[in-house]
């Protein structure tokens, strides 16, 4: 299945062989694509809900046939974001956009979703795409006609979360999407929370403003339709592959198993499902367990291997992999070295640090990783950000890595939740984003003007969505999905991302509403038995374990 979507023309050819799929629907060969269907359509219930907004966007639409039998599957395609052109000075101009009239200078205070409002019991059809609009209206009522409000948004059922993506049109209307795969039919909670307004969560100091208030919580029931779903495939991260260059994601986390009497173990781990279950395709491909997730697994696009220590191995020896970011790479990086590459004898890893490490298994494997703490110049300080850079030293100790004549294979960047605490505006992030861009644009020319340097495949993981507390402060989510979308095309801008985008913002949203798998700023936390910030004992790190598989797909999957 996988061969017919390499390359450019994917979206081409995933729709001619739906095109395929659906005049054969019979072929057993695609018995697992067809699985997902969902055929029994009931007429009288579909069009009572005839309020729904179904948007196929016009760029994936497929051309359908022009005349179909009732109960024939309805191509649909998947909801997607797509890449904001000039995200930076858009945000900017709103950002800075003059009041002067009552419905710009007006505060929301509520929100009107009329198809949703009107409906008693909302129901809705799987697979397809259904799209809603937000007014934002002020203590009056008043639709306000200027943006910035930051929606948290979430789709919850049983063994379904995701991040319903969120436009702001900027004129005081926002609009969202809903889509459940046909394989979930059920039951699902809507919830809108608005976190912060008026662009609020920008602010140096934002805790105060924080609003935070949930203003939708609507039952929804997702019911069997006929549409169709193209299948995901898993993520191929080699030069030229769609997958990784999707800069925006907008994935889902799904359950496909359970252990309803499991609790954190002595040790910490979360170890709820023996070795024996395995990931249901297309959802993921490997060992479910290994993700000690207790049945949860993210999927995109495209979907993502479980790595095993073996084929993690024979991918990264002789590899050189460098990351360059928040502490939250130092769990990452100790993550997939004891969870995934058989170390669990390593207790920690330093912030910066440049190691080889052995296959217990074979000690002819080896994989280097250097790690460089971003945060601050100062190793042992915080809170400086991109800022560091500024520092010569700091430049120097980067620079030095990569003058030699080998330079890395594979590079992870990201920005990090120290440039929140720093930066005083979006406009200052902004230049300091440019400046870093243009430090890396002139290592790389140097590398490529080393010759014999192999050039590096670099990879910008985006920064968390913080959790719980910190959903108020400083390095909030607002504002570092607008820190986010600005060093992103800054780096873009440089052609910087050779390798592509893993978005561990979308990866982490679903998990952040409380502190039960994060901290508050870090995903990965070694595993402990000790009372976690929520007043339970032990905490869940699976969100962070699936990155390490995710990267391992983005490095490993050619
Ligand atoms: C807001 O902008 C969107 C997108 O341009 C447009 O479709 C919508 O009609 C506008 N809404 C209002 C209330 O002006
Ligand atoms: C929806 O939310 C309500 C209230 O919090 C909760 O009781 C219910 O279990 C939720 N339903 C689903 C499907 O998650
Ligand atoms: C469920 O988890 C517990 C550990 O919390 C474990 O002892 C038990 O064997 C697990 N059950 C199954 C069916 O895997
Ligand atoms: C790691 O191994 C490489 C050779 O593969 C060697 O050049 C390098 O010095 C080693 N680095 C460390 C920190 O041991
Ligand atoms: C150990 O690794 C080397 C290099 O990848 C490989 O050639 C060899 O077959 C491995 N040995 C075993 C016992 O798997
Ligand atoms: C780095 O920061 C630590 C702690 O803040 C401080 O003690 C140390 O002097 C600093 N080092 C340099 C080189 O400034």
């Amino acid at each position: 299945m996988s061969s017919e979507e390499k390359g450019g023309g994917a979206t081409v050819l995933r729709w001619s062989l739906l095109k395929l799929l659906v005049s054969a629907l019979a072929a057993a060969l695609f018995f697992w694509a067809i699985d997902a269907l969902c055929i029994t359509a009931n007429a009288s219930t579909a069009s009572t809900f005839s309020f729904v907004a179904i948007t196929i966007s016009s760029a994936d639409k497929p051309s359908l046939p022009p005349s179909k039998p009732a109960d024939a599957p309805k191509l649909s395609s998947w909801i997607s974001v797509p890449a904001a052109p000039s995200f930076t000075s858009t945000l900017v101009s709103r950002w800075l956009a003059p009041g002067g009239q009552p419905c710009r200078d007006s505060r929301t205070t509520d929100i009107a979703v009329p198809e949703l409002d009107q409906e008693r019991i909302v129901e809705l059809p799987c697979g397809e795409s259904h799209e809603f609009v937000i007014s934002a209206l002020d203590d009056g009522g008043r639709p306000r006609c200027l943006g910035g409000d930051y929606f948290e948004t979430d789709l919850s059922g049983s063994s379904w979360k995701s991040r319903p993506p969120m436009v702001d049109h900027g004129n005081g209307s926002y609009s969202f999407k809903l889509q459940v795969h046909p394989d979930f039919v059920g039951e699902y909670n809507l919830s809108i929370v608005l976190l912060f307004r008026s662009f609020e969560g920008l602010k140096l100091s934002p805790e105060r403003f924080k609003f935070r208030r949930e203003m939708r919580r609507i039952p929804i029931r997702f019911y069997r339709s006929n549409a169709l779903l193209p299948p995901l495939h898993i993520c191929r991260g080699g030069t030229g592959s769609a997958d990784f260059s999707k800069e925006v994601w907008s994935g889902r986390w799904t359950r496909h198993a359970k252990n309803d009497t499991c609790t954190v173990d002595d040790e910490g781990r979360y170890r709820c499902l023996g070795p024996s279950i395995l990931c249901p395709k297309p959802w993921c491909d490997g060992q479910l367990s290994a993700l000690e997730s207790n049945g949860w697994v993210y999927s995109a696009h495209c979907s993502f291997r479980i790595f095993t220590q073996d084929l993690a191995w024979k991918c990264l020896k002789n590899k050189w992999l460098f990351f360059w970011g928040d502490s939250n790479h130092v769990d990452t990086i100790r993550n997939m070295l004891n969870f995934v590459l058989g170390r669990g004898d390593i207790e920690s890893v330093p912030r910066r640090f440049d190691m080889n490490f052995t296959n217990p298994d074979n000690d002819s494997e080896t994989v280097r990783i250097t790690n460089i703490f971003n945060g601050h110049w100062n190793v042992s300080s915080n809170y400086l950000g991109l800022q560091s850079l500024r520092n010569e030293g700091f430049r120097g100790l980067v620079l030095d890595f990569l003058r030699g004549s080998r330079a890395p294979d594979v590079m992870v960047f990201n920005s990090g939740l120290h440039d929140g605490i720093y930066w005083r505006s979006i406009r200052a992030f902004a230049e300091g984003a440019e400046y870093a861009a243009k430090f890396w644009e002139q290592v790389m020319r140097d590398v490529k003007h080393e010759g014999n340097a192999a050039v590096p495949r670099i990879f910008y993981r985006t920064t968390i969505a913080t959790g719980g507390y910190a959903r108020d402060l400083a390095f909030n989510p607002s504002k570092m999905e607008a820190f986010n979308g600005i060093f992103l095309e800054k780096l873009k801008e440089k052609g910087l991302i050779t390798g592509g985008v893993i978005d561990e913002f979308d990866m982490t949203f679903p998990w952040h509403y409380d502190n039960r798998c994060n901290d508050g700023v870090h995903y990965g936390r070694k595993p402990a038995k000790t009372q976690w910030r929520d007043g339970e004992v032990g905490h869940q790190y699976f969100v962070d374990l699936m990155l390490v598989h995710v990267l391992l797909n983005a490095i490993c999957n050619e």
